[in-house]
C-alpha cells in the first residue's frame, strides 16, 4: 500500500453519479477527494473570461500550465478557487458543462492537467475521479471503478439537480447535452473515455447512491483483505 492509503480512481459518463459516490468514500475512508473534472472546468471558466479561442490549442495548453488555481477540501467536495476567487458555483453552470467538454480535447491541456493529478495522487489516500483516471493518469491504481448509467437515467438526475438550481432548461435540452458531451468524451484522440482494464463496473441506473455506496465499500473491503 502507499503511505497514505490506496489510490482509488472512478471514472465514467457525466451525471452516472461518480461525485456522489466519491465524496461520500473519501468522507468514509478519510482520503482526499480528487475531482479532476473541476480542473478541466476551472481552466474553461478561465479561458472563457479571458476571450481565448477554443480552438487555439497552444494558448489553451500554456494556460492550462500556467494557471493559478486550487483544489480546497470541504467536508462534502471541495471549492475550488481561481486565483483568490471561489469560483465553486461559476464553474457548474450548462456553459461550463460545455466548455469543459471542448478544452478537455486540447492534448497540451490534459497533459498540463495530468501533471497535477499525479502529483496530488501518488502517495495514495486518494480517490481520484474523471474520465480517464484508471486508464491514462493511474493505470497502477489499487482499484479501479467505473461508474456507468443509460442515458435517460442520468438525463433525469441531472434535469432534477439543474431545477433545484433554479435553472431554467428543459428535460430535452438536458439530454442532448449530455449526449453531446458523451460524444465529446468518448470520441477525442487523447485519453478518450474508456473502461480501464481492470475495472469493476457498476451500473447505477436502478440503484440508488447509498446502494452504489455500498457496492463500492464491498469491493474495496474485498481488496484489502486480499491485498
Ligand atoms: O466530471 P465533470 O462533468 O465535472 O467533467 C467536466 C468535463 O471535463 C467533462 O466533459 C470531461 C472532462 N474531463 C476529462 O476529460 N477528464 C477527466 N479526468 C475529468 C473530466
Amino acid at each position: 500500500m502507499r503511505p497514505k492509503g490506496l489510490l482509488i480512481t472512478i471514472d465514467g459518463p457525466a451525471g452516472a453519479g461518480k461525485s456522489t459516490v466519491a465524496k461520500k468514500l473519501a468522507q468514509k475512508l478519510g482520503y482526499l477527494y480528487l475531482d479532476t473534472g473541476a480542473m478541466y472546468r476551472v481552466v474553461a471558466l478561465a479561458a472563457k473570461r479571458l476571450g481565448l479561442d477554443f480552438q487555439d490549442e497552444e494558448r489553451l495548453g500554456e494556460l492550462a500550465k500556467t494557471l493559478d488555481f486550487k483544489l480546497v477540501p470541504r467536508e462534502n467536495g471541495v471549492s475550488v478557487f481561481l486565483g483568490e476567487e471561489d469560483v465553486s458555483q461559476a464553474i457548474r453552470t450548462p456553459e461550463i458543462d460545455r466548455l469543459s467538454s471542448v478544452v478537455a480535447r486540447v492534448p497540451g491541456v490534459r497533459e498540463a492537467l495530468k501533471t497535477r493529478q499525479q502529483a496530488i495522487g501518488k502517495e495514495g489516500g486518494v480517490i481520484a475521479e474523471g474520465r480517464d483516471m484508471g486508464s491514462v493518469v493511474f493505470p497502477d491504481a489499487e482499484i479501479k471503478f467505473f461508474i456507468t448509467a443509460s442515458l435517460e437515467a442520468r438525463a433525469r438526475r441531472r434535469y432534477k439537480e439543474q431545477k433545484q438550481k433554479g435553472l431554467n432548461i428543459s428535460f430535452e435540452e438536458v439530454l442532448t447535452n449530455l449526449r453531446e458531451r458523451d460524444e465529446r468524451d468518448s470520441k477525442r484522440e487523447v485519453a478518450p473515455l474508456v473502461i480501464p482494464e481492470g475495472a469493476i463496473i457498476i451500473d447505477t441506473s436502478e440503484l440508488s447512491p447509498e446502494q452504489v455506496l455500498d457496492m463500492v465499500l464491498k469491493e474495496i473491503e474485498k481488496v484489502k483483505k486480499d491485498g
